[in-house]
């Protein structure tokens, strides 16, 4: 994993947006995944601050969404994505998908979003932020690490985390559909953002604890090309952090010996 670590929250969103945007330019980026939360959402702001052109051929795949809000509800992750990505980028929003939580079929709308991300081309690059209990996407503690598309049941501490967007907490959806860890780790690079003080315990059990689905993030130790972008302060339990700063420092000075 790379690990890369900014001062403040703005420049690792602008760290972010600019990798995005010089992928989408350089054609590298067709099928971007996106995720909703505080840490993804400001990368998202930053991106339509600049030119957002070079984005806008990209079909785009979310990775998780309550069930049983209705079609339209202001909370869904459908709304909260044509809120924040859509309209802001200029997205055709025929292109945009998010996984059906309204549907009278869950088990077959997991089965069709799995297809359609396959039909696209899978996934070139996928944003994730992370849960306070190491989630990805919705991948809850004790998911499986090959899990795909399905519907999942959400811990009692997300359900507490996500009770600031409705009136009452137990407004909160108590299922999801999200794409599984399988799933996430298809997507050919990977760049998770995270931010803030209370994300530092689950930051660092994704990177330098065991490989385990008692924390969920950990999944992305097996992925081939997973960067991972911190704030200060996220990163403040990471054991090597002056390790991946002299890392970062010293990337562009290796020196191939034969
Ligand atoms: C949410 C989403 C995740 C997100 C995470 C953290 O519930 N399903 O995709 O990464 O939880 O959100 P936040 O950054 O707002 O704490």
């Amino acid at each position: 994993m790379e690990v890369v670590v900014h001062e403040t929250g703005e420049e690792l969103a602008g760290y972010a947006a600019d990798r995005i945007r010089a992928e989408a330019t350089s054609g590298v980026l067709r099928v971007l995944g996106v995720a909703t939360g505080s840490s993804p959402s400001p990368v998202y702001t930053a991106l339509a601050a600049g030119n957002a052109s070079p984005l806008a051929g990209l079909e785009v795949f979310a990775l998780d969404e309550y069930v049983g809000l209705p079609p339209g509800d202001p909370r869904s992750y459908h709304a909260v994505i044509d809120r924040e990505i859509t309209k802001p980028l200029g997205l055709d929003p025929a292109r945009v998908h998010v996984p059906d939580g309204a549907a009278a079929d869950l088990v077959a709308a997991a089965r069709a979003y799995e297809v359609a991300i396959a039909e696209a081309g899978g996934v070139d690059l996928q944003i994730l932020g992370i849960g306070t209990d190491g989630h990805i996407g919705f991948n809850e503690p004790s998911s499986s690490l090959r899990s795909r598309t399905r519907v999942k049941t959400l811990t009692a501490s997300t359900r507490a985390d996500n009770a600031r967007f409705f009136d009452r907490p137990e407004q909160v959806p108590t299922h999801c559909l999200t794409q599984g860890l399988g799933t996430i780790l298809d997507a050919r690079r990977v760049l998770l953002v995270a931010q803030g003080r209370h994300k530092a315990t689950a930051v660092a059990a994704s990177i330098e604890g065991p490989l385990t689905a008692m924390c969920p993030g950990s999944v992305l130790q097996l992925h081939p090309d997973a960067t991972i972008v911190l704030d200060r302060e996220a990163a403040s339990e990471l054991r090597l952090l002056d390790y991946y700063r002299y890392v970062a420092e010293h990337k562009h000075a290796v020196t191939p010996t034969r």
